[in-house]
């Protein structure tokens, strides 16, 4: 099945990606991980999302699953759900670039009740050929927006 026009401006994304990251914030000790991102067409117009982390040990860390939407070719949303008890709801432009694209994504987060408290994050994402780069940022647990997270990723 030919994937929806609409997709064509992240059609770069669909495939598996996998890196290192490091991560970081001003509450907890510095930390590195392993990342691997899967985005599928599942034929409509959006993209399943998969994230899984993995300590340097090989223990699972972090993991977050959600869609990804593209509105009029030009501004992205990002549903996620957490396992930590979040939901995020992330939207913001994407500007196509000569071999792929940058994305910024500001999010209003959801918080169950035995959650820690995150109030909003912003993720960056940039496409470049086979090289994909993430940042997270988060204002959580009383301290104002500040990078958690940043990865590099290759295509699989
Ligand atoms: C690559 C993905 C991620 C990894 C590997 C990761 C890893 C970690 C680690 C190792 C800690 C410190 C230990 C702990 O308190 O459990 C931590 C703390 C935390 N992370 Fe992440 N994290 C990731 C993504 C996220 C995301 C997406 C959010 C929010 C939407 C988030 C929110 C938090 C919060 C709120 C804390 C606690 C800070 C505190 O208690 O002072 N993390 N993370």
């Amino acid at each position: 099945m030919p994937l929806h026009p609409g997709l064509a401006p992240v059609a770069g994304l669909l495939g598996t990606w996998r890196g290192d990251g490091a991560g970081e914030y001003p509450t907890i000790t510095p930390f590195t991980y392993t990342e691997e991102l899967t985005f599928t067409d599942v034929g409509k117009p959006f993209l399943h999302y998969v994230q899984r982390t993995w300590s340097p040990a090989g223990a699972p860390m972090h993991t977050e699953t959600g869609y990804v939407r593209v509105v009029g070719g030009a501004t992205v949303e990002l549903v996620l759900a957490l396992p930590t008890g979040q939901t995020e709801l992330a939207e913001g432009p994407l500007t196509v670039t000569d071999d792929g694209f940058t994305c910024a994504l500001a999010a209003r987060v959801m918080n169950s009740s035995s959650a820690k408290q995150v109030d909003a994050t912003e993720r960056h994402l940039t496409l470049d050929g086979d090289t994909l780069t993430t940042r997270f940022a988060m204002a959580a647990v009383g301290v104002p927006m500040t990078g958690h997270l940043t990865s590099e990723l290759r295509r699989v």
